[in-house]
């Protein structure tokens, strides 16, 4: 099988990321780079080409796929052109900056015929994995609460994130990849409302934190919740906080950071009735509150599932020659896009919002 060659448009962060990968992948072979800005070219490592132009790099013929990695507010217009010349398209996520401008996209794509997908490479992030795989084995009977948050301690936004024009803040930035997990992980459910609080907390203008609550008709209340301005002195290497909760009426399972820790947990028989025994605890004297009766708190190990980003590449790979499907499909993208328009106004009315009938 010949290397799928690929040209990426873009050489900022995630450009140096998918050179760093794509340089070493199996089944690729990087052809080269165009960005806006010549000098962020200047370190494109030696023997890719270094295109005059975006255009140089779309027509080029040896070059059949073509990476979008560059601003948010540029996704459309590049998407639009490299489908026009034909080539199969990766954009970087978010894949549009709302729904309207992804259908204007997809008008175009459709008529091209090209293949479109979105690089959602954390549907690969193992911490996520390993609490999807807990909620797949269905042991921790209904779930009622799945609970994702994502913690910064230095309330850092930059360059452009900081401008909404440019697709800027965390809802574009992080908020689109952790509620494109949580519904990738209930493909069936249906979101029947949407409540969220979305603020600019240190920013001027974009989003910088946000809580969403969303209801599923599975009887799920996922929220989500991300802030970079938690201050804290945490020690170095405890400066990115992920955590994971999932709740059912047969056990809890809890995912701590990106290299998961965690466990699952359960009763040897059901709490529901239990004598109530008064203990004394530092909030003063509980019955509710306190610690369960000695050995019937039972943990498992949670499963041991071991994914990377580069799964991302080698499953577009198989898509490519046609033997598995892409594994980032355009009307999920379409979903999560319609999802962070609720938010908006949900954040901007202080109401809830109904989703999906
Ligand atoms: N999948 C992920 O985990 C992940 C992580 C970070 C960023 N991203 C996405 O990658 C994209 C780039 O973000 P970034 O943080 O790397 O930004 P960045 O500012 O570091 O890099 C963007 C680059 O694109 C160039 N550029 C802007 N407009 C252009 C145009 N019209 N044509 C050619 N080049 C252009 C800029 O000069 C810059 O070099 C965004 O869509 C972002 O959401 C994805």
């Amino acid at each position: 099988m010949e290397d799928i060659r690929i040209a990426v448009i873009g050489h900022g962060f995630m450009g140096h990321e998918h050179e760093k990968m794509l340089s070493e992948m199996e089944g690729y072979r990087l052809i080269g780079f165009s960005d806006v800005d010549p000098a962020q070219l200047e370190d494109v490592k030696e023997g890719l080409i270094r295109y005059a132009s975006n255009d140089e790099l779309i027509q080029d013929p040896q070059v059949q796929v073509v990476l979008i990695a560059a601003n948010n507010n540029q996704h459309h217009d590049l998407v639009c052109q490299a489908a026009r010349a034909g080539k199969d398209i990766i954009c970087e996520k978010p894949i549009a900056m709302n729904v309207e401008e992804l259908d204007d996209m997809l008008e175009v794509v459709d008529e091209c015929g090209v293949n479109f997908t979105v690089h959602h490479q954390r549907r690969f992030d193992p911490d996520f994995r390993v609490i999807k795989e807990v909620y797949d084995q269905k042991s921790l009977g209904d779930i009622y609460t799945i609970k994702s948050s994502l913690y910064g301690f230095n309330g850092n936004m930059h360059d452009w994130h900081v401008y909404i024009k440019e697709g800027g803040g965390m809802l574009f930035d992080w908020g689109v990849h952790l509620l494109d997990q949580i519904l990738w992980m209930m493909p069936g459910a249906k979101i029947r409302s949407v409540f969220a609080d979305l603020r600019n907390v240190i920013n001027f203008e974009v989003d910088d934190y946000f809580k969403i609550l969303m209801k599923f008709d599975n009887g799920v209340m996922a929220e989500v919740e991300l802030g970079t301005y938690y201050l804290a002195d945490k020690p170095h290497d405890k400066w990115f906080e992920r955590h994971w909760f999932i709740g059912g009426n047969k056990g809890t399972a809890y995912v701590d950071g990106f290299e998961p820790q965690g466990k699952i947990i359960r009763t040897s028989r059901l709490l529901t009735n239990v004598q109530g025994t008064r203990t004394m605890t530092a909030a003063g004297p509980t019955r509710s509150f306190g610690p369960p009766v000695e050995g019937t708190i039972l943990t498992e190990e949670l499963p041991d599932v071991r994914t990377k980003h580069e799964d991302y590449f080698i499953n577009y790979r198989k898509a490519y020659d046609g033997q598995e499907d892409f594994l980032v499909k355009i009307p999920e993208t379409r979903r999560v896009l319609a999802l962070m328009e609720a938010v908006r106004e949900s954040a901007r009315t202080g109401m809830s919002i109904p989703f999906e009938a």
